[in-house]
């Protein structure tokens, strides 16, 4: 019987002298694995998340051999685990629909197998939050790896930004103004190698908050994938597990505290980062039965300056920002009167440690404290009868002109009708018009796409117009701008009053005060709402989407799934 320490959760499966613990050791010599190779000795999962389906993790297959080293060297037994990827571009109707479920497998994998402690690897836009979802519900010692940022794009000179310059780009072609072989040369040029976007959208956010929590390696969600630090920063977090689980040290709820995630909170708007984080670090709170909500974003924002000067908000790309000196620069940027820098992190040190000594060296991408992009950190948290649980506004992606705007409403019941009518040169719209959305939620759509930044119609964008007021009941995309009023909650489908909405309501956006109403009497409101009740949106019989339409909340506590809030323990597996 092989000599396996019973503090080991693995030593449950291999150690016993049972018919089971047989079997376990039979199929572990069937792989090749003698006592010598796993006998005392942690087994750590590495949930990789690598597809030929996202381009984005392409290069994880050549991570995990980094991580597969550094847990031999640590004295540890690497065991790859493939879960699926929700990867961000082909994966239909929207990613988000499947993050509860990356976040199920990740913890369903990790509890039913003898896994002693995890390496989670991830980067493209829902990989971040399901996987450290996962693991935090599981409840072993886990260390996130984040995939880093594709290269810069490229395109006649001139340097091109995931998301943002397809938006721009597209709005460019749209108007006329851009020939299809300057289309097909950007095609060509924007994603020039593996990586997460590399402007800072959704996926660099959430690497970077990870990291800002406790999550990382130190500086690892800055790193480029291609550059080889990433590899080298990789075996670390294989090597760090591993001694993490001998010392039953950094369990994920010691690492995801309130004071992490306010900590999160705070670089998200130093960092000008995606709004879709709001919804994901109140799921992941919900995890660890920390209370995070809508009011705890405004706050923060409120008194963060954004210090980083990255697109969409601001000019540069997250090469830059590696290169200014990445996340650690930031966060000594930032320093104790934003930040609380006592905090344990996943490499035994806290936070204040593990920046100690970092630098800025391109104050034009991380900005002195005395000199910030902006004062504030540029996401606000709006209420009002249209959103009486929350609704939120980049605002410094936004025209400021637009902050302050009253408008008649131009409605479109579902994203079939924009696709529909957005460029009929009949509709009703003028540059004034608030563009409207309904069916975007998590019921409605399902899945809360990011169709949050409404196209502008095709007879305004030739008549030079680049923004409108537009509010929805969707997400957009971290690397999208402009105007946009997103995550209405209630949302239309729940029977918010976003679906009371018609064409030609005046509805008034104040950004300063924090305001989206629309100007129809309650009385009024409540009547439409009777009268014709919102679209339920599409029914599934069957399937994950049947239980996702069962259990999702909405926007303001999550999207999570109602019955994996909170910390109530799961039973470990009966080994019978
Ligand atoms: Fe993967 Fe943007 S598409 S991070």
């Amino acid at each position: 019987m092989p000599d396996q320490p019973p503090s080991l959760r693995s030593a449950r499966w291999y150690a016993p002298d049972t018919l089971r613990a047989f079997g376990h050791r039979s199929r572990a010599r069937q792989a090749g694995l003698g006592a010598p190779d796993y006998a005392g000795k942690p087994v750590i999962g590495i949930l990789n998340t690598w597809t030929d389906l996202n381009s984005c993790h392409l290069h994880f297959k050549v991570t995990v051999e980094a991580i597969k080293r550094g847990v031999l060297q640590a004295g540890g037994v690497p065991m790859e685990i493939p879960v699926m990827s929700a990867g961000e571009t082909l994966t239909k109707p929207t990613s988000m629909l499947y993050r509860n479920f990356l976040a199920m497998e990740a913890e369903e994998m990790i509890r039913a197998n003898p896994i002693d402690g995890a390496v989670l690897l991830g980067g493209c836009d829902k990989s971040t939050p399901a996987l450290l979802m996962g693991a935090i519900s599981a409840g072993v010692p886990s260390v996130y790896v984040p995939s880093g940022p594709m290269m810069k794009g490229h395109w006649r000179g001139e340097t091109l930004g995931s998301g943002s310059d397809v938006w721009k780009y597209w709005d460019e072609r749209r108007a006329g103004r851009l020939a299809e072989q300057a289309w097909e040369e950007i095609e060509g040029g924007i994603a020039r190698s593996p990586g997460h976007c590399m402007t800072m959208g959704t996926a660099a956010t959430m690497t970077a908050l990870a990291e800002t929590m406790g999550f990382c390696i130190p500086g690892a969600s800055s790193v480029p994938a291609m550059d080889s630090n990433h590899a080298r920063l990789a075996a670390e977090a294989g090597r760090q597990v591993v001694a993490n689980v001998l010392s039953s040290e950094a369990m994920p709820t010691q690492i995801a505290t309130r004071a992490a995630f306010e900590n999160a909170v705070a670089v998200l708007m130093a960092a000008g980062g995606s709004t879709n984080a709001i919804v994901h670090l109140i799921a992941m709170a919900g995890r660890a039965g920390v209370d995070l909500g809508l009011a705890d974003f405004d706050a923060i924002s409120r008194r963060t300056p954004l210090l980083a000067d990255l697109r969409p908000a601001g000019r540069f790309l997250m090469e830059d920002f590696y290169f200014a000196g990445g996340l650690r620069a930031l966060l000594s940027q930032m320093g104790d009167d934003l930040l609380q820098l006592d905090l344990p992190t996943v490499n035994g040190r806290t936070l204040r440690e593990n920046i100690a000594g970092a630098e800025v060296h391109l104050p034009e991408v991380i900005r002195p404290r005395a000199e910030p992009v902006a004062p504030d950190g540029g996401l606000a948290v709006l209420g009002g009868n249209l959103a009486p649980r929350g609704a939120v506004i980049k605002h410094s992606a936004a025209s400021p002109e637009l902050l302050r705007h009253t408008g008649p409403a131009v409605v479109f019941e579902s994203y079939p009708d924009l696709a529909a009518r957005i460029d009929d040169p009949d509709l009703p719209a003028t540059p004034d018009s608030v563009l409207v959305l309904k069916g975007g939620g998590p019921l409605g759509a399902p899945g809360m796409p990011e169709w949050g930044m409404l196209p502008i119609p095709k007879k305004l964008l030739e008549a030079g117009v680049r923004d409108m007021v537009r509010v929805s009941d969707a997400r957009m995309s971290g690397t999208s701008y402009g105007t946009c009023v997103l995550h209405v909650a209630p949302e239309s489908a729940a029977g918010g009053s976003l679906a009371a909405v018609r064409d030609g309501d005046p509805i008034t956006l104040d950004v300063a005060a924090r305001r989206i109403e629309l100007g129809v009497p309650e009385g009024e409101i409540a009547r439409r709402l009777a009268e014709s009740p919102p679209a339920p949106g599409r029914r599934y019989a069957r399937g994950y989407t049947r239980l996702y339409l069962d259990h999702v909340t909405q926007a303001d506590r999550g999207c999570d799934f109602d019955f994996l809030e909170g910390t109530a323990p799961t039973p470990e597996p009966a080994i019978f």
